[in-house]
């Protein structure tokens, strides 16, 4: 079941503030601000102190700390997000490390035009979320200047064993929060005129980490 972006709007805003559950969950998912996964995907995108780069669905901001650890307060990092209450969180993180190149945007992707292309995109933990997903990748690929770069952390299901016996539960888990992982995402994206760079099966075989560069 895909939820209507309503509905995950209203999801996200509700939970923002349950920061013992989203600490946790960040912990269980190798996914707080210090996941190698996390470094990993960042990593791919080639940062440097001149970059412009665009977090989708940036949620409370987990990716700026490392995204910053190349950018240096440089460049220009837009952090976009349907759930103002995520954002608020992510501002607070911002004012924290008192980061001067970090815009917040609060909007659905598929309503964000800007007036330039970025040098880098990246995704995490929410392309099997946000319910226009194939718009969403399009909207990506068009945000980004040719040989810009993406990088997708995303959730599946584990064809590892013992783990895969856990499929259904965690499937099932999922579905209660609108996360679909049999979206076929990376068959997509290789429709579309990327390169795949990178590429690791993590996390006992639930993740997965994914850089693209576009080619034309
Ligand atoms: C599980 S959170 C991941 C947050 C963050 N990327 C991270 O790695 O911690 C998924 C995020 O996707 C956002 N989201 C879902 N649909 C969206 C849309 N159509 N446009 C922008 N953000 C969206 C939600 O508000 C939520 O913050």
């Amino acid at each position: 079941m895909t939820f209507s972006n309503n509905k995950v709007k209203e999801i996200f805003d509700k939970e923002a503030d349950n920061l013992l559950f989203w600490y946790l969950d960040a912990l269980f998912t190798r996914a707080t601000e210090n996941s190698r996964y996390r470094k990993k995907a960042i990593k791919s995108l080639n940062i440097t102190t001149k970059s412009s780069i665009i977090d989708i669905a940036c949620g409370t901001g987990f990716n700026f700390k490392i995204i910053e650890s190349y950018l240096n307060n440089s460049g220009m990092l837009v952090g976009l997000d349907i759930s103002p209450k995520s954002l608020e969180y992510a501002n607070g993180r911002i004012t924290k490390n008192n980061w001067t190149n970090v815009k917040l945007v609060s909007i659905n992707i598929r309503d964000y035009n800007p007036t330039i292309q970025f040098d880098a995109a990246i995704c995490t933990y929410a392309i099997s979320i946000i319910p226009d997903y194939i718009e969403t990748i399009d909207k990506i690929y068009n945000l980004l200047k040719k040989k810009g770069r993406l990088a997708i952390v995303g959730m599946k299901i584990s064809s590892r064993y013992p783990f895969k016996l856990l499929n259904s539960y965690i499937d099932n888990y999922y579905l209660k929060w609108g996360i679909n992982i049999h979206r076929p995402i990376i068959k997509y994206l290789k429709s579309k005129p990327f390169k795949i760079e990178y590429y690791e099966d993590c996390h006992f075989g639930f993740e997965y980490i994914l850089g693209l560069k576009k080619v034309a």
